[in-house]
């Protein structure tokens, strides 16, 4: 495939077929993450995998049961909770394997001022960004699919708990991988002349 091919061709898949994938097929995956840019090439990500029915099962739940806590505390009905519960823990559940990018800001620059420190901060989570994008295209561009859910950035210490990380890690996403169940609705994108807001 040609590269923008491949740009518009990457969708966000949130029904997997439970076809497995290989070790090497998810390596493939993590080895484009580890050429993503980063603040003075520190590389602050580090990545979980979680392939097994029991891990994703274990996680699923974990998760699930502080996602139905959270819900309640914003008051949805105990209905609402109950199909938002299930169709996340399926999720979950359904894909062949999970990765699990986290932020990892232990190499960054300290400074003594928490603005700037902020600032280095962002420069770590944008560079998480660019290493799932980078994911993301290596999947699709190797025949299989992904998604992206933001659920472990709302339930960090759960998602820690689950998989026995340290403190130094912090979830920031979670990207099922495997084959699309069926093709997803894509959302419409913006011309570029709204994006463009600037440009002498
Ligand atoms: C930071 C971020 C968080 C996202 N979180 C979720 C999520 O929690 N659940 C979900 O279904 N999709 C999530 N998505 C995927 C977007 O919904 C999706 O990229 C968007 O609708 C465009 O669709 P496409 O990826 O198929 O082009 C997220 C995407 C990003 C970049």
């Amino acid at each position: 495939m040609e590269f923008f091919e491949i740009v518009r061709g990457r969708r966000s898949v949130r029904a997997f077929r439970s076809d497995p994938l290989t070790r090497a097929q998810i390596e493939a995956v993590l080895e484009a993450a580890r050429w993503a840019p980063s603040p003075h090439g520190r590389q602050p990500w580090r990545f979980v995998v979680v392939t097994t029915v029991a891990a994703r099962a274990r996680l699923a739940a974990a998760m699930g049961a502080e996602w139905r806590r959270q819900l309640a505390l914003d008051g949805q009905d105990p209905a609402t909770i109950e199909a938002r519960f299930r169709k996340s823990h399926e999720r979950i559940v359904g894909a062949p394997a999970l990765i699990i990018p986290c932020l990892y800001l232990a190499d960054l620059d300290t400074y003594p001022d928490a603005e700037r420190q902020a600032a280095e901060t962002t420069m770590a989570v944008q560079s998480l960004g660019c290493a799932v994008q980078n994911m993301l295209l290596a999947a699709y561009t190797l025949g299989f699919d992904s998604g992206w859910m933001c659920a472990p950035l709302f339930c960090q210490e759960t998602v820690r708990e689950a998989l026995g990380l340290g403190d130094d890690l912090h979830p920031h996403a979670l990207i099922p991988l495997g084959y699309a169940a069926r093709d997803p609705v894509r959302r419409p994108r913006r011309p570029l002349d709204e994006l463009v807001i600037h440009w002498e």
